[in-house]
């Protein structure tokens, strides 16, 4: 099960490298750093060595794509490169991953453009939650209903469940099955507290200064 972060921000990848197995990107991401994104790219590859950076296309012709695409996994051998769920990338997908390409395809939203890209073998496939509840359909079930079909049909593309927007969210994803989820610094930070660790953990000391005593062991 891996734990990516769904971020471009250096310095909250650089404190949870310890824990994490990477980071997905995304257009939005990289904007909001500014800067050259190819350079910023290049510094979480390198801030990463040896866990997968997912980093998105941004061009729309398939032909750019796939020029995109190449020069995208030049950055770094740890980079795997996005491709929305899209039947015009189809091919190019196909192409891509016959030159050992990796590939997370982005922005999948069904069950059968999950069948699709597992049969193509990607690398990962995600499927996003938080934007399926914004239309009012089930989100965490798409994720449940991916894991049955991988299982049932052997098949080895990973779930990467995306759009996650809450706690509760990381928690269903895991539940699911999920392969891996990819969730936003603050979920990410606050899923690791629990307000009923810090009121228990005061409990122990104010009972502990009870006994008065300078040392211990
Ligand atoms: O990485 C893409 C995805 O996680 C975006 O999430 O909240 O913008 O739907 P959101």
């Amino acid at each position: 099960m891996k734990i990516f972060l769904d971020t471009a921000q250096l310095e909250s990848i650089k404190k949870w490298a310890f824990i994490i197995d990477g980071v997905t990107t995304n257009p939005t991401h990289l904007s909001k750093e500014g800067g050259d994104p190819s350079k910023v790219v290049h510094q979480i590859c390198t801030l990463l060595d040896g866990k997968d950076v997912s980093v998105e296309i941004t061009e729309i012709e398939p032909e750019k794509v796939y020029k995109q695409a190449k020069k995208i996994t030049a950055i770094a051998d740890n980079v795997v490169v996005k491709i929305p769920c899209c039947p015009i990338y189809f091919e190019v997908i196909q192409q891509l991953l016959s030159e050992s390409v990796r590939i997370n395809v982005t922005l999948l939203f069904s069950l059968i453009q999950g069948l699709i890209m597992c049969k193509f073998d990607v690398a990962y496939i995600s499927p996003f939650v938080g934007r399926l509840e914004d239309i009012d359909c089930p989100g965490i079930e798409l994720v449940q209903d991916l894991r049955t079909m991988i299982d049932q049909y052997n098949f080895d593309t990973q779930i990467l469940a995306a759009s996650l927007r809450s706690v509760h969210h990381f928690h269903q994803a895991v539940v699911a099955g999920a392969d891996a989820i990819t969730v936003p610094v603050d979920i990410f930070e606050k899923s690791l507290e629990h307000p009923l660790t810090k009121i228990g953990m005061q409990i122990f000391l104010e009972d502990w200064k009870k006994l008065d005593i300078d040392q211990f062991p």
